[in-house]
């Protein structure tokens, strides 16, 4: 489990201080900052005004060494852009740049920023500063920086803290889950051991959390998830999470519903994937580790709502005793199902807990996420998360809290063409469009849309751009992102708490 580094908050400059971090904007020049004395300030000024390459660009570093002896031992002046254009997103972006800056040694730097968005910088740098490293036998063999803790030094420091504690560190603490859980290898986490992993963690914060085994999902037929999961030793299983943390004074209102696509690996089943990258697959319970995440951020921060979540989880593997192309499977819904691929297995998984939730809990809105389609990588690349909406308030609800959190959205077409291209000959339907490759991913989300009940708000996030990175990004290491937490804790904060 990774945790995040601690984040202190202090009105004056701890005397320890070794590394400071001073914050400069494009056109501000040397930032007020009423906690350091005239001299160091004087100091600093001087010091700014000699670096004629640093433009105070948003995440510019430029680093000074100790140039006198009573100075602390070193100042990294932050970039951040024009004040006008100063954000949170912006404070979060330079946070996030100026990390990999701080360099071994500097196990405590303080920054120094007389405004509450110091809890966004701090933030940044937290969230950067993220290192999955349970399976490295020498913990500090890591190359990146070996921060312990952040101090923010701030005449704000009480409104910065309060800000942070409150609705920043669950944010991080839910992502921070996610992105362990992507990056976890898939001979750790596997159905049972995840659902393990889930209730372990949960349970703690409040949240309820019911396993349905495969036995169970036998019982209420569960057809599809079953399918998926039954060429793998390890059987495929469910987890149902309930956070009831609407005010109890107002009438108790239709939960809201998050569901998650939880293929602990995809191996494409008896429809194999190429070798190559196929190690990757591991991040393809992405969808699950979001909804998990996002849990935990609600119930840590005892979010107003009341929320239920489902999980599918299954190994989609090849074997003798593997689903084939051809068979055709029965849903929980009762719709039948003809599978042509079993590479498109994520969809047969989601249907029935999409149905399961609808049936039990009657959500007034509803959303999945899943690592659905490479179709969607072709589609949108990895910067927007292309989202299916069947209803215009709650696309435009989303695309708000996509803006504002940097978890981008981006609408993609549902429509009746796409509905027909997923009804087969012999079945309800198939599991594989007909437009084979071309528009996969709407294919896909028009497979899941036969499965929404009439007056449902619901809405599909294909996050398989966004769930994995490659490459570091100013907020996000490489590889497991945590998608999707941030974007919907905001959406859950702005529109669905009491
Ligand atoms: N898990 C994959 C989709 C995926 C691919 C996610 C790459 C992340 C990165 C999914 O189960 C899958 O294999 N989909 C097929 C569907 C096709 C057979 C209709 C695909 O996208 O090729
Ligand atoms: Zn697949
Ligand atoms: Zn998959």
């Amino acid at each position: 489990m990774t945790e995040p580094i601690a984040v202190k908050f202090s009105k004056s400059l701890p005397k320890s201080a070794k590394t400071l971090i001073i914050p400069v904007f494009e056109d501000a020049g040397f930032p007020g900052l009423d906690i350091v004395d005239e001299e160091l300030k004087a100091a600093l000024k001087m010091a700014l005004k000699q670096a004629s390459t640093f433009e105070s660009k948003l995440g510019q570093v430029l680093s000074v060494p100790q140039a006198r002896e009573d100075w602390p031992h070193r100042v990294l002046f932050l970039g951040l852009g024009k004040a006008e254009d100063f954000t949170h997103l912006k404070a979060e972006e330079a946070g996030g740049k100026l990390t990999t800056s701080i360099k071994k040694g500097d196990k405590a730097p303080v920054l120094l920023f007389d405004d509450i968005k110091a809890a966004h910088i701090a933030a940044g740098i937290v969230l950067r500063n993220y290192h999955f490293i349970d399976y490295k036998s020498k913990k500090d063999d890591d190359k990146a920086a070996k921060l312990e803790q952040i101090v923010v030094a701030s005449d704000e420091s009480t409104a910065a803290k309060k800000h942070f504690e409150a609705d920043i560190l669950p944010i991080i603490e839910g992502t921070f889950w996610a992105r362990d859980l992507v990056n976890e290898p898939p001979n750790a986490l596997y159905p049972e051991s995840y659902a393990a992993r889930i209730k372990d963690t949960l349970k703690p914060l409040g949240v309820q959390v019911e396993i349905i085994d495969a036995k169970k999902m036998e019982k209420l037929g569960m057809g599809c998830a079953l399918a998926v999961g039954q060429g793998s030793d390890r059987p495929p299983c469910m987890v149902v999470m309930k956070w009831n943390g609407q005010n109890k004074a107002k009438k108790s209102d239709q939960p809201i519903a998050f569901i998650g696509k939880g293929v602990t690996f995809d191996t494409g089943g008896i429809s194999l994937k190429p070798g190559a990258g196929m190690d990757e697959m591991k991040m393809d319970m992405g969808g699950s580790a979001a909804v998990v995440g996002l849990m935990k951020t609600l119930a840590l921060r005892k979010a107003k709502s009341n929320v239920v979540a489902m999980v599918g989880l299954a190994e989609n593997m090849p074997s003798a005793r593997a689903y084939r192309p051809g068979d055709i499977i029965t849903s929980y819904a009762g719709k039948t199902v003809e599978v042509l691929n079993t590479d498109a297995e994520g969809r047969l998984v989601l249907i029935d807990a999409l149905a399961y939730v609808q049936k039990t809990y009657t959500p007034k809105m509803m959303i999945n996420l899943a690592t659905l389609t490479g179709a969607m990588m072709v589609a949108l690349g990895h910067e927007h998360c292309g989202s299916y909406v069947n209803d215009d308030e709650l696309w435009a609800q989303m695309d708000q809290s996509g803006k504002r959190t940097g978890e981008k959205l981006w609408r993609m077409p549902l429509d009746e063409a796409w509905s027909k291209d997923v009804e087969s000959d012999v079945a309800d339907l198939r599991n594989l469009g007909k437009g084979g490759r071309y528009g996969g991913a709407n294919s896909a989300a028009a497979f899941l849309e036969h499965f929404i009940e009439d007056g449902v708000k619901w809405s599909h996030m294909d996050i398989a751009g966004t769930a994995w990175r490659k490459s570091d990004q100013p907020t996000i290491p490489k590889y497991g992102s945590g998608f999707g937490v941030r974007v919907l804790n905001d959406l859950v904060k702005t529109h669905y708490e009491s």
